[in-house]
């Protein structure tokens, strides 16, 4: 995110001396200076002035991170994935964001896993990829190194790879808070063709950088009520021979790890909320690229918003059956009147799975359903993988093993009525 912030205290030079506040003649203790950046110095950076040395750990002990396993999508089947079924009411006051979450599907570019979370996470970085978390319900705080965020409904949290944070949720017992987690083993950026070569978002492009919520800070161990001295662990995923490549190890620090005064830099967690989404659309059907908001290496991630259809007097609203020949697509549905689907059973909380090798496009009747219709009241959050993904053993455990027949017209199950939908 080539976009300059400058948060808390830094010295004018970088690199030069930068001290606490001292007594008298007596100059303070250094800060400690670290750089954080990408691609070995090649990319995006950020530098953060520490009150420790950010190296410092006491201790480190073997995490167990969530299965990681994964099983190939074989026989080749799409697949109707129920999240809402993965978390029982009663389990959700002990999960957390980080060690709760459960996965989905994945591949060796990007993992998705979901959780339902009403406990506070530990400390955590993820040094493997930056992560997207999609938050479909409920509310939390996100707080990091470079600052906090109150985030809801509708918000991507883009968190860069190795960024020290964690998750506390908002307690409630009728909304608790509903994570789609997209991990990359890259990073995750506004696509390149929304941006000049200098990195600011064009004028094409579906947001700009106002609607990007940037971190709010400093933030500091006292801050959050916690002592400067407080010994944290934190629970930090990396690469290692572990299901999937993945792994984890806790490291005990003799502090609080929320010591940086201040930052400077175009590397940061940020917030971008669905609703800031500014829909294209066309006379006739546009292609899913034009619903593109981020992408990492080998996937992309996309939304469909509410908005107005196509409006050409013969435009049929619905997509084409489609075989993207080199793409498995997920689609999260969010929200939006989906009870009208009766019969092929997505619905809020859905996720459907189309593999590449297998055409898809609406259900039987839903083409001429939507001749007419004017508007889509709809949000779906959706992936595309340049790679086969398999099913992890939340997703295993939440498949209806029915919607492979869902077009099928009355033979193995019952023909899905028409209605309007977007590229599902
Ligand atoms: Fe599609």
């Amino acid at each position: 995110m080539a976009h300059y912030q400058a948060i808390g205290s830094i010295p004018p030079k970088r690199h030069t001396q930068h001290r606490r506040p001292g007594a008298g003649s007596t100059p303070g203790e250094l800060y400690y200076e670290e750089l954080m950046g990408e691609e070995g110095f090649s990319s995006d950076s950020s530098l953060l002035y520490h009150r420790n040395i950010p190296s410092t750990t006491i201790g480190a002990a073997v995490w167990e991170v969530p299965d990681q396993s994964t099983t190939p999508n074989h026989p080749l089947t799409p697949r109707h994935l129920k999240l809402h079924d993965l978390f029982e009411a009663e389990a959700v006051p002990g999960t957390d964001v980080v060690t709760g979450r459960r996965l989905v599907l994945g591949n060796g570019d990007v993992r998705i896993s979901y959780a339902v979370a009403g406990a506070p996470s530990p400390w955590y970085r993820n040094g493997i990829g930056d992560e997207c978390v999609y938050v479909e319900r409920g509310r939390a705080r996100v707080e990091t190194v470079f600052g906090s965020f109150e985030v809801g409904e509708g918000d991507y949290v883009v968190i860069p790879r190795a960024t020290t944070h964690r998750w506390i949720p908002e307690r409630s017992t009728t909304d608790p808070l509903r994570a789609y987690c997209i991990e990359a083993n890259s990073h995750i950026a506004p696509p390149k063709r929304y941006l000049s070569k200098y990195g600011q978002l064009l004028e094409h492009a579906p947001y700009c950088e106002r609607d990007l919520r940037q971190p709010a800070g400093p933030l500091l161990a006292e801050d959050v009520g916690a002592s400067p001295d407080e010994q944290t662990e934190v629970y930090i995923k990396h690469r290692g021979n572990g299901p999937g490549g993945v792994v984890g190890t806790i490291h005990t620090l003799p502090f609080h790890p929320l010591d940086v005064v201040g930052w400077d830099g175009c590397l940061y967690p940020y917030v971008f909320n669905v609703r800031d989404f500014e829909p294209i659309t066309g006379r006739i059907h546009q292609p899913p690229p034009v619903h593109q908001v981020f992408e990492g290496w080998n996937f992309v991630i996309c939304n469909f918003v509410p908005r107005k259809v196509d409006y050409h007097p013969l435009a049929i609203p619905v997509p084409y059956y489609h075989s993207n020949v080199d793409s498995d697509e997920i689609m999260f549905y969010v929200d939006g009147d989906y009870e009208a689907r009766k019969g092929s059973g997505i619905g809020k909380g859905s996720i459907s799975v189309h593999p590449g090798g297998h055409p898809h496009g609406p259900q039987p009747g839903a083409t001429e359903g939507s001749i007419g219709v004017e508007s889509f009241d709809e949000l779906a959050v959706m992936v595309d993988t340049f790679r086969p993904l398999e099913l992890g053993e939340g997703g295993l455990a939440v498949d209806d093993g029915l919607y492979a027949m869902s077009w099928s017209k009355g033979a193995g199950r019952p023909a899905v009525p028409g209605s309007p939908h977007s590229e599902g």
